[in-house]
């Protein structure tokens, strides 16, 4: 179901095929499209999330110093509508109501992230400590822990401490490694006798690849073909050190755990027949997943990695690869320390064999020798690489477990979004997504993948980096133009509460009557903003409602 305010936009990658889909894997006899009855076992953790830039605002408030996004954003053509995440939802300020509305969905656990520079202004902790910034943390996780909500910590959620970036380079030098050990080490310290699972990295991928690569997100560098490598590098060394320091300093007192949260796209093959596009699917998601989580859990880079930036250095003229080498002392070292793996998954491709011929410099893209493609059927109603496609979600936590050992997951995210001028609450494509992305995730713990929990991205509409406030994710409505940022419940809130109730899918009859419940119940919510949004109109000389809302831009 798509929103019926959605936005068709140019697709980047939208070409069309014309392929019968490929066949499901051997280990389910349950047909793509069937759904599962059937309910998650017993302590399944169900969740949601944010991250610190991304919520709290108050960017500049008590102490707190400046991180690369606020730099980034305060820079004009960074981010649509040149938005900035100086106030977004001005989480820091409504602890008390954010939990509420957690209290409200009974979740099991939060995840959120830790500002690094809130609570260290310029990253150094022998510069100083922000007490104010450690109060702040220590009163939600309190809060959070009163309600019985598990709290879910990441300690990198992108936002590097500006001061880091301007006086070393950020994550291209390798003295991160020590700084952020510190900073890790400061928050076991202080949060850790009741903080019990913790995230190096929130999505490397995107910190090394957005941050370096591309330049789309902060710091914005554009180091074409070495840039994301050596970035990736110093992270991968940063998250072995952190674990290495909790192994040895904190678990034996503390009793939790350390993991990382990756991102996966899903990469089907365009041919399933056909070897070359098999490979390059799987090369797909070795240069996405497999590139971070192949050392932690073999302690080396996928084998295809090795040999595609190898081949390609060479031919460029290159002495050595651009992916840099680990020492076997750092093998070993980085090799088991992940005591979780957290997914973040959205979104599939197909994916085909694609040659590109070594140019000078080479880049991350075209060093995979592969083409990205989607089906236009696939249901797209908010951000351009949104495309809903619930089985890939299966398919990447079946690989996963194939490639890992089964390792222990979190999903740490997985949602969708709508575009902006989409003022509506009854977001049923939304509740869509959720059930069939679940009921994936369902089949997948019944194929015996080792899934502990379940985070909904996100709890609240929020920053989205480079698109500003013009995608949004939540559960809940954020209205921005408020002078108290009003959190609205949208339909989905009612359709996930129920989920989590019965524990997952019980029964036809009670799925179908969640649904209906939830879009009967949204139109109070609707009302109640659309009175709010004429109220603040009114207020400020406008005779009328609008038909359609205004754009974020031109209140
Ligand atoms: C993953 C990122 O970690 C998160 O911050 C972002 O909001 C979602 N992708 C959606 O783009």
């Amino acid at each position: 179901m798509l929103p019926r305010c959605a936005l068709w936009s140019g697709h980047v990658l939208v070409l069309v095929l014309c392929l019968s889909a490929a066949e499901d894997f051997d280990w389910t006899e349950n047909h793509r499209r069937s759904f599962y009855y059937g309910t998650f076992p017993a302590g399944f953790s169900w969740g949601a999330g944010s991250s610190a830039y991304q919520t709290e605002g108050a960017w500049d408030k008590d102490g707190k110093g400046m991180s690369i996004w606020d730099a980034f954003s305060h820079k004009k053509g960074k981010i649509a509508l040149n938005d900035t995440g100086d106030f977004s939802c001005e989480g820091y300020y409504k602890v008390k109501e954010d939990v509420s509305l957690m209290k409200a969905l009974k979740l099991n656990h939060y995840a959120f992230s830790i500002s690094w520079p809130r609570i260290i202004p310029t990253g150094r902790k022998l510069d100083h400590v922000n007490e104010r910034g450690i109060k702040y943390y220590d009163d939600l996780i309190d809060l959070l822990l009163e309600n019985n909500i598990t709290p879910i910590v990441t300690l990198y959620h992108w936002d590097l401490p500006q001061f880091l970036q301007e006086k070393y380079g950020g994550w291209q030098n390798q003295s991160m490694v020590n700084y952020f050990d510190d900073f890790a080490n400061l928050c076991f310290e202080r949060f850790g006798n009741r903080v019990k699972h913790w995230v190096t990295f929130n999505n490397p991928w995107s910190i090394a690849v957005e941050g370096y690569e591309t330049g789309e997100h902060a710091p914005g560098l554009r180091l074409r073909g070495t840039g994301a490598y050596r970035a990736a590098h110093n992270i991968l060394k940063a998250h072995a050190k952190v674990w290495h320091t909790y192994d040895a300093q904190w678990r034996n007192k503390q009793k939790g755990m350390v993991g990382i949260s990756l991102s996966g796209v899903w990469g089907e093959p365009v041919d399933s027949t056909n070897p070359r596009d098999i490979e390059a699917a799987e090369r797909f998601f070795q240069f996405f997943m497999g590139w971070f989580a192949t050392p932690l859990f073999h302690g080396d880079y996928p084998p295809a990695m090795k040999e595609y930036i190898g081949k390609k250095s060479a031919l460029q003229g290159l002495g050595s690869s651009r992916l840099p080498a680990f020492s076997p002392q750092e093998k070993s070292y980085i090799k088991g320390t992940c005591d979780f793996l957290g997914v973040g998954h959205f979104t599939s491709r197909y994916i085909t064999q694609k040659n590109f011929p070594p140019m000078r410099g080479g880049s991350y893209f075209t060093d995979r020798d592969l083409a990205e493609l989607v089906d236009p059927l696939w249901p797209d109603p908010g951000s351009e690489w949104l495309y809903s496609v619930p089985w890939g979600f299966r398919r990447l936590l079946n690989f996963i477990r194939t490639q890992y050992g089964n390792p222990m997951i979190y999903v740490t995210e997985n949602g969708v979004s709508e575009k902006m001028p989409c003022t509506q609450l009854c977001d049923e494509w939304r509740i869509e997504y959720f059930k069939e992305y679940i009921n994936e995730l369902l089949k997948a713990v019944h194929d015996g993948v080792n899934v502990k929990g379940y985070t909904a991205w996100s709890l609240l509409d929020k920053f989205e980096w480079d698109e500003g406030y013009s995608e949004r994710f939540g559960l809940y409505y954020v209205d921005f133009k408020s002078r108290n940022k009003a959190r609205y419940p949208k339909a989905s809130v009612q359709f996930y509460k129920r989920i989590i109730a019965a524990n997952g899918f019980p029964s036809q009859r009670e799925v179908d009557s969640w649904k209906r419940k939830a879009t009967e119940t949204c139109s109070a919510s609707n009302q109640r903003l659309a009175a709010a949004r004429g109220k603040s109109w009114e207020s400020k000389g406008h005779a009328e409602i609008p038909k359609a809302w205004p754009k974020h831009d031109e209140v």
